[in-house]
Formats: C-alpha cells, structure tokens, sequence
C-alpha cells in the first residue's frame, strides 16, 4: 500500500468542497462496467476495497473519499496490483454522487457501504456528518431493487442516527432491529480492526432497497 500523511479530519462544508465532480466517463476505468457495483463511501486508504476487489473479480468497486492525497495513493496501489475492477475518486460524497451515479448503466449499483464515518461529536457540527437525508434519497434513487446498504460505526449515536436516516426514507427497511453481532462482508475495514483491536463494541445494520 501507498501510505501518505494527511490531515486527520476535512470539514465537508469547507468551500474546497462545495463544487461538485464532473460527470465520470466510466469509458476507461472499468474493463467491465455491466458488472455489479459496490460503492464504499469515505473509503479513507482504500484497503478495504483493494481486499474486496480480488475476493470478488465478478464486481466492480468504487471508493469515494474527501481526502486527495489518499485518492492518489489508493488509485496508485490499485495500478500497481493491476486491479481492473477498482477505481477511487476524490470527492465530497454529500455533493457528486449523482454526477457519478447517473452516468452509470442502470441497475449496476447494488451493495453501499458506509463504514465508521466521522462522528462529528458536537451537535453544531451534525450537518458535517456524512449520512444526510438527501445523500439517502440519492441512493435511493441509484440503487438497485433490492440492493443493500450496510452501515457500521463504534459509535452509537452515529450509528442510530445513520439508521434513522435510512429508516425516514420509505425505500429502505432494515432486515434486522437488533444490532448485527457479525459483519456480514469478508473483510474488515482499517477502522473496524482498529476498534476489535482494542476489544470495543461495533455497531452493525443493514438496509434494503424495496424491490419493485
Ligand atoms: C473515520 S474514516 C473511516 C475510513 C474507513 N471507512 C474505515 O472504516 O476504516 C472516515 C472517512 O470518511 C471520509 N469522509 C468524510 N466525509 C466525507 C465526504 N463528505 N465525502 C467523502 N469522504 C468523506 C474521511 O476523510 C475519512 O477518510
């Protein structure tokens, strides 16, 4: 893996961010883009992805991350291994994910991961945390009928608040009320070994797009 230093925290609604990406030619980034897709937004390093992708040849993955440099060094990465089902891309989620998504051919996305977004702690802070209606209403719009979203934190309220947003949304239900004791993918991310690592609990659910 690349590693570069960076700065811990990007404030979302920082003016460096409020532009959205151009839509994405997804001519060249993929050898196959009719394969499923999961999205894994704020995918930090990347590693998560770069485990997946060889795990799943059969799929394609996208990571979106705020921070640059980290984009850089995980797109370098995925060259290096020669991985054609795995693509990063430098944005704020909360403003391009249509750019990206409706350029895709439909019914591609079917699996979204949110994993151990930035808490935020202070309420005066909330709107800087990743999970707003209007990023569950785009998602909603994008995701596959019966496609997942699965979303894990350490932290409670994140992870509750995450839920609400997605139980608000009459797309979605959550297949279970009780927190998942397991995570229900074969990898774990940087920031989930990071937490078992230290013997603290994670907080797990999973949400279904309603079939059609
Ligand atoms: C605490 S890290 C978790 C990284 C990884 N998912 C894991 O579980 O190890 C949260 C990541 O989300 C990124 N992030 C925060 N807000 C974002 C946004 N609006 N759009 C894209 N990425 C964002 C942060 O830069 C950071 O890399």
């Amino acid at each position: 893996m690349n590693r570069v230093r960076v700065r811990q925290h990007v404030n979302p609604l920082g003016i460096r961010y409020q532009t959205p990406i151009n839509a994405v030619d997804w001519g060249n980034i993929y050898v196959d883009k009719s394969q499923p897709l999961l999205l894994d937004i704020g995918c930090a390093r990347g590693q998560f992805l770069i485990e997946m992708a060889q795990l799943e040849p059969e799929c394609n993955f996208l990571g979106l991350e705020i921070r640059e440099p980290l984009v850089e060094a995980a797109n370098k990465t995925r060259s290096e291994l020669g991985l054609t089902n795995l693509h990063y891309i430098f944005c704020n989620a909360n403003n391009s994910l249509k750019p990206i998504l409706c350029s895709l051919p439909a019914g591609v996305l079917q699996r979204v991961t949110i994993q151990f977004p930035d808490p935020w702690f202070k309420n005066r802070h909330a709107k800087r945390r990743v999970a707003q209606p209007e990023l569950v209403a785009e998602l909603a719009d994008y995701l596959a009928p019966g496609g997942t979203v699965f979303l894990q934190s350490d932290v409670k309220f994140v992870e509750e608040e995450m839920c609400e947003r997605f139980e608000e949304n009459p797309n979605f239900h959550r297949q279970s009320k009780e927190w998942l004791a397991e995570n229900p993918l074969p990898v774990a991310t940087e920031r989930e070994l990071f937490t078992l690592g230290k013997n603290e609990p994670v907080y797990r659910a999973v949400f279904e797009k309603a079939a059609v």
